[in-house]
């Protein structure tokens, strides 16, 4: 029999969106937080450049919502811009509440904050503290949320699918939960469940994120009946460290805000011959022109020069990347720094209102696993923590407004494991993975083509039938409930790339060179089950 659980709102994430819904909702309902690793683990952690939100007097709220469509490239919800945008002070200040240590102009406590730029805004509004903005925002969260007794936190537990109503087809009663320890799927009752799993950028072979990325809300979602938008809009950051040693490095776009210039290995600038920007503008642009230079020299990287700076200012402003590259080998207060484009955000995701809500009467999506029409065709930096708490208050005081509806009292079937054994060949999955990752990174990475979709769509079906054998027949497991969620998001990438017959933003297709005149989202919904 599956272990049962109960609480008022279940919350699966716990990076910026999970956490800050559970810290705005546990002062009225039991929460509990599920995270697929330990409580740190997640994008969240690892951002480095900062938090867009206008705080400056020369800024204007307008300014921000111009500059967000315009790196969006037409295809923004402008409500959507316009509510993240207005609420970012607020959302800000909420966050600064529970000590935030955002970096301020001098030592001085009262001195005002320090703001940073980054690509495509037109004025400094980046809050940040150093370069690891998003490690402090997890540590903020996570000591607020262990103070709370009415936020309960399940670590190494895997969501694996939302538990559908039988008797109200758009409500859910939970979710089946893999505990990673016991290896048992458990079932967790609730009366709202809000998705707060982040992106799937490591459903390609390179990518800035960790493990954890690997979509399972959008493909829990999709699975479910909700529509998903854009997905065909992965963002690639331009500047990823490249070294055999690095991981998943990023090296953030707040160095090419301070001045720091993209270089060939002769030092020679290039982003002027591609957009008049230079190495500011918006992060598609610059990826591709990247690409273009490593492709068109046949060099395995280029470089970002910040040398221009004191070694003082570059060891004050960026010690989280100085320390990284000099741990390598590499002083960037010397040297030009090897970086190449790698796999960072997905715009796209689950579709929501302005209050988090999906499709689902009482299923919410926060963060990177939603579409909320805030990024369009290419996220402006820094505009991502900030939905994610915009997003999260709003998503947390609808569903406070609902705890007093009756509860849906109904039975759920335990988990069914009678016709499935261990696995026989764990190479499979292994070998499917590798397979999965690589052709995305070959046919549906930053430049595309009809052809190149079209094979990834053969080689992703195909996976997908084996994968869904495999799941039929064998006792799940982390890495095939990630891969079988990764393949779920694959198809959709893929089939939204298809149904684009233009090259807009972050989706470039050589066989449609050209922008439509009138800017559409894909958005695409499940068949009838
Ligand atoms: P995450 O922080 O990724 O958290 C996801 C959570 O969901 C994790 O706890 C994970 O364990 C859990 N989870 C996933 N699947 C399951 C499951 N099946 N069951 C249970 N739990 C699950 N944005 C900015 O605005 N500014 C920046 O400077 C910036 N820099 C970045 C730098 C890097 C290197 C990266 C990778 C991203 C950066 N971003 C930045 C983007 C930003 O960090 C993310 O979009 C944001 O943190 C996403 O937060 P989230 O809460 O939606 O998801
Ligand atoms: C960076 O610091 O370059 C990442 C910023 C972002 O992804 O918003």
């Amino acid at each position: 029999m599956s272990i049962q659980h109960a609480c008022d709102v279940l919350i699966i994430g716990s990076g910026a969106a999970g956490l800050s819904v559970a810290l705005s909702l546990a002062e009225h309902c039991q929460v509990i937080v599920l995270s697929k690793s330990n409580i740190q683990e997640g994008s969240t952690r690892y951002a480095q450049g900062g938090i867009a939100a206008v705080f400056d007097e020369n800024d204007s709220i307008d300014s921000h919502v111009q500059d967000t469509l315009i790196a969006g490239a037409g295809l923004c919800d402008e409500n959507a811009v316009r509510f993240t945008a207005s609420n970012a002070k607020d959302a800000m200040q909420w966050l600064i509440d529970f000590g935030m240590p955002f970096d301020r102009l001098n030592d001085n406590q009262d001195s005002e904050y320090h703001l940073t730029r980054e690509g495509g805004h037109s004025h400094r509004r980046i809050l940040h503290a150093a370069d690891a903005t998003g490690a402090a925002v997890q540590v903020t969260l996570v000591d607020a949320v262990l103070q709370h007794p009415n936020i309960h936190i399940f670590e190494d537990y895997n969501a694996i699918d939302l538990i559908k109503s039988n008797q109200h087809q758009q409500h859910a009663l939970g979710a089946y939960v893999y505990n990673c320890k016991t290896k048992h799927v458990d079932v967790i009752q609730s009366r709202f469940v809000v998705l707060a799993t982040g992106g799937a950028s490591k459903v390609y072979q390179y990518t800035s994120n960790p493990d954890v990325s690997s979509g399972d809300g959008i493909a829990m979602a999709w699975r479910a009946g909700c529509s998903v938008a854009n997905m065909e809009f992965n963002q690639f950051h331009p500047t990823c460290l490249f070294h055999p040693d690095a991981g998943n490095f990023l090296i953030s776009e707040a160095l090419r805000g301070e001045g720091a210039k993209l270089v060939h290995a002769d030092g020679t600038a290039f982003m002027h011959k591609f957009d008049e920007r230079g190495d500011l503008a918006p992060r598609d642009i610059v990826a591709r022109a990247i690409d273009f230079e490593m492709k068109r020299l046949g060099q395995d990287c280029m470089y970002l020069d910040i040398t221009h700076h004191s070694n003082a200012f570059i060891i004050k402003h960026f010690p989280n990347i100085y320390r990284k590259c000099r741990s390598l080998g590499i002083d960037i207060t010397q040297q030009p720094i090897p970086v190449v484009p790698a796999a960072h955000y997905s715009c796209g995701g689950v579709v929501t209102n302005q209050h988090a809500k999906t499709d689902l009467d009482n299923v919410y999506a926060v963060g990177e696993v939603a579409y909320t029409g805030l990024h369009g065709a290419n996220r402006m930096a820094s505009n991502s923590l900030l939905e994610c708490i915009v997003f999260a208050r709003a998503g947390a005081q609808d569903i406070q407004s609902r705890l007093t509806q009756p509860l849906k009292q109904e039975t759920i079937s335990d988990w069914d494991e009678s016709r499935v054994s261990d696995s026989d060949e764990e190479v499979i999955i292994q070998h499917n993975w590798h397979e999965l990752r690589l052709s995305m990174w070959d046919y549906v990475g930053i430049v595309r083509t009809d052809k190149r979709l079209e094979r990834a769509l053969r080689r992703i079906d195909l996976l997908q039938q084996e994968i869904h054998d495999y799941y039929a027949n064998f006792r799940v497991s982390n890495n095939l409930l990630e891969l079988r969620n990764l393949v779920t998001v694959a198809r959709l990438i893929i089939v939204c790339a298809m149904q684009r017959k233009e090259s807009r933003g972050l989706h470039y297709n050589l066989d449609y060179p050209q922008l439509l005149d009138v800017a559409k989202p894909t958005i695409i919904t499940p068949p009838e089950q």
